[in-house]
């Protein structure tokens, strides 16, 4: 009777065991858990003031998440310093809003010490920053934890100049649709690219000394004449949107795809594609079906390999592990 005892009880907590290390994200999990403040505002207050100052912040913390999740999952490694951790590989060296995870963590961290993590800061704060740049609000589970590990060796996002079926390749790969890719790739709604970047497909497309053809022959001049006029002794920025509406999130740059006005080869690839061209096309044309659903695929990039229960840590500086 006692031996049986004790076996429900050893299954009992091998039970707990399992559900806290394979526990899952939850609405409103920091619900009670740092005192009586509210976690989720205490980042939307941070994110708000700071894009008042500078609405350039949605891109940087979209790009954040992007390059955060895609490597060893939503676990903060991006953040982590050191001389060959993630931050130094090349597709990060233009990353930005580091400074603003430092800040909210800050805070979080005198409202309730080790509570909070970095890898939840930087889902939340996107989240944020998207609301406020005209997306729809939607909301995000919390309860990731921080991981330990970060090596540029182990960056491997996909190029600019990736061919739309190798890109399909990659998302699946990782269990997301085609449809999400092209929506997820919808951030490009905001934010900048460089000339070098653009460079070939204005002079010397596949090495025909010419521009892409399937760039828009006028904004190839403008381009050519404003933003990356030849002999240019700095990498000057280009919008990866109507300059109008780069702040702005919303369908437009399905639009400028459609207007062949896309910037990045894979941009304007989404609109040549038969694969991704209809789902260009309906985007385009219905800007609440793009809000809606572009949240949507971001709780899903939010989710990718995430650590939660006991895995992981919590660190006290996003930075540096314990
Ligand atoms: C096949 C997938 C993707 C490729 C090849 C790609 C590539 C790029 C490149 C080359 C840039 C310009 C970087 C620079 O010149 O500094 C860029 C910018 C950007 N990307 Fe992507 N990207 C992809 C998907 C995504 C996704 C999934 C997101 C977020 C959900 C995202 C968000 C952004 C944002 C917001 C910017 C502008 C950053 C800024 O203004 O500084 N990208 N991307």
């Amino acid at each position: 009777m006692v031996s049986r005892g004790v076996a429900v009880i050893v299954a009992l907590l091998a039970l707990n065991l399992t559900v806290s290390c394979h526990a899952s994200l939850q609405y409103g999990f920091y619900k009670g858990k740092c005192k009586n403040q509210d976690v989720e505002t205490i980042i939307r207050n941070i994110v708000t003031a700071s894009w008042f100052g500078d609405q350039k912040i949605v891109a940087g913390l979209l790009r954040l998440q992007f390059h955060d999740c895609f490597v060893r999952g939503c676990d903060a490694s991006l953040l982590l310093d050191g001389p060959t951790s993630e931050k130094t590989a090349f597709p990060n060296l233009t990353v930005f809003g580091y400074d603003l995870i430092d800040q909210i963590k800050a805070a979080l961290e005198s409202a309730c010490p080790g509570v909070v993590s970095c890898a939840d800061i930087i889902i939340a704060a996107t989240r944020d920053a998207v609301v406020l740049a005209g997306g729809q609000k939607y909301e995000v589970q919390l309860g990731r934890r921080d991981g330990t590990v970060s090596q540029a060796s182990l960056v491997n996002l996909p190029a600019p100049e990736i061919s739309v079926p190798a890109a399909i390749q990659f998302y699946a790969q990782r269990g997301f649709s085609t449809r999400d890719m092209v929506l997820l790739l919808g951030a490009h709604t905001v934010g900048v690219t460089h000339c070098s970047i653009v460079n070939s497909r204005l002079y010397n497309w596949n090495g025909s000394g010419k521009p892409d053809p399937n760039m828009d022959p006028f904004y190839v001049m403008v381009l050519q004449n404003v933003a990356c006029p030849i002999g240019q002794t700095f990498d000057n920025f280009v919008f990866l949107d109507d300059p109008s509406s780069v702040l702005k999130v919303d369908n437009s740059y399905y639009n400028q795809l459609l207007r062949k006005r896309g910037i990045l080869p894979i941009d304007q690839g989404l609109a040549l594609d038969p694969t991704t061209k209809p789902i260009v096309q309906q985007l385009a044309g219905n800007n609440g079906l793009f809000l809606s659903q572009f949240g949507q695929a971001l709780v899903k990039m939010g989710a990718f390999q995430v650590l939660t229960g006991t895995q992981g840590q919590i660190r006290k500086n996003c930075r540096r592990v314990n």
